[in-house]
């Protein structure tokens, strides 16, 4: 079977990358370069306790699937590329900073409490003494001992060395000019290098999946951007990292070996670029207050990225209307922490010809 892929995010390197291990012949086609968009924009939390939210138990179920799916991966991409990709157990600290805060984030204990019972609330020194790099003038902290993360950048890079190592042909640069269709099915793909053709396609550009031409009248994927502005901080030898994940109602720390990641804003402004001084303000302000020491740290990068957002918050997952067509997209705040289980779920889609039951919540025909 030829797979192509249309999209080299992480998601659309780790569905070529799984599809490559059935003994397939995979292509992937990127119209830039690979992860260089939203998937470097990303901080690399692997917390399905702390993104729960009220109402979307589907979507934590998922997610935590997803993080169980993590370990073996990371052994087999570290192992096939030496690439670390320091996938580490931290926990994060959910700080309140105010009373009002401190109301929020009891509210939500009672739901991330029901999730994992080792998440516990705590006093600002409990806390502290937890995370010194935290504020002592907060109102009280949640802990969530079980979350992780992985450095993104280093998983960007590790996917494509694997993909390029394994035989997959990985062609950047290389956008979508039209999907070609006859009778209900795909039968190529033209590209600034020619026509394309597989036996299937998987369309995994993220945000961008339905402004490749056709498909937005094929497929009338309700999709948005939502914009995320991010900060790449450097520490220094008098502003020490935090060494978990802090978040708060601003801002968000992820310490990586190199850098301190601090996010993101959640804006609806479509594909805005640019950075804006609110924005940047907002970051700022709401990282300084629970980490004071970011005050020295060297501000290194400004990054934008766009989360591929559905009207319920849920990816768009598997077949299509198009008999030869898949979709994986819509992954909002959890693309780097969907991508195991997308891709196994979505490869053994195609390897069975059988939507698999952990899909049937996630599927394109919801919005038809
Ligand atoms: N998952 C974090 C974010 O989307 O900002």
């Amino acid at each position: 079977m030829h797979v192509l892929v249309i999209g080299g995010g992480v998601i659309g390197m780790a569905i070529a990358y799984e599809a490559r291990r059935q003994g397939w012949s995979v292509t992937l086609v990127e119209r830039n370069h690979c992860g260089q968009a939203t998937s470097r924009a990303a901080a690399g939390m692997l917390v399905p306790v702390t993104e729960a939210q009220f109402g979307e138990e589907e979507m934590y179920h998922l997610n935590a699937a997803s993080l169980d799916r993590y370990p073996e991966w990371v052994e087999r991409l570290e192992g096939e590329t030496g690439i670390p990709l320091h996938f580490r157990t931290m926990g994060t600290l959910v700080v309140a900073r105010d009373p009002d805060e401190w109301g929020y984030v009891k509210h939500f204990f009672e739901l991330y409490h029901r999730l994992d019972p080792a998440v516990q609330l705590l006093t600002p020194r409990e806390a502290h003494r937890l995370e010194p790099a935290l504020s002592l003038n907060i109102a009280g902290a949640l802990y969530s001992p079980g979350d992780h993360q992985i450095d993104n950048w280093q998983l960007i890079r590790a996917l494509r060395e694997a993909l390029v190592r394994g035989g997959v042909q990985v062609l950047e640069d290389t956008p979508v000019e039209r999907i070609v269709l006859a009778d209900d099915r795909c039968t190529g793909v033209e590209t600034a290098r020619g026509l394309l053709e597989a036996d299937v396609y998987v369309l995994a550009a993220g945000p961008w999946t339905h402004q490749i031409p056709d498909v937005r009248e094929v497929l009338p994927i309700p999709l948005r951007p939502v914009k995320g502005q991010v900060l790449i901080l450097k520490p220094t030898a008098t502003a020490p990292m935090p060494e978990r994940v802090v978040r708060g109602f601003q801002a968000y720390l992820v310490p990586k070996p190199d850098r301190l990641v601090v996010g993101a804003t959640q804006e609806e402004v479509g594909f805005d670029p640019y950075p804006t001084a609110g924005g940047i303000y907002t970051l700022l302000e709401g990282a300084y207050e629970m980490v004071p020491g970011i005050y020295d740290m060297t501000l290194a990068d400004i990054l934008v990225g766009f989360r591929p957002t559905t009207p319920d918050h849920k990816p768009i997952l598997g077949p299509t209307p198009v008999e030869n067509l898949v979709v994986a997209t819509g992954h909002f705040r959890h693309g780097i922490l969907l991508m195991p289980i997308t891709a196994e779920l979505i490869v053994e889609y195609l390897r069975t010809g059988q939507v698999p039951t952990a899909l049937r919540s996630f599927l394109y025909e919801r919005f038809r």
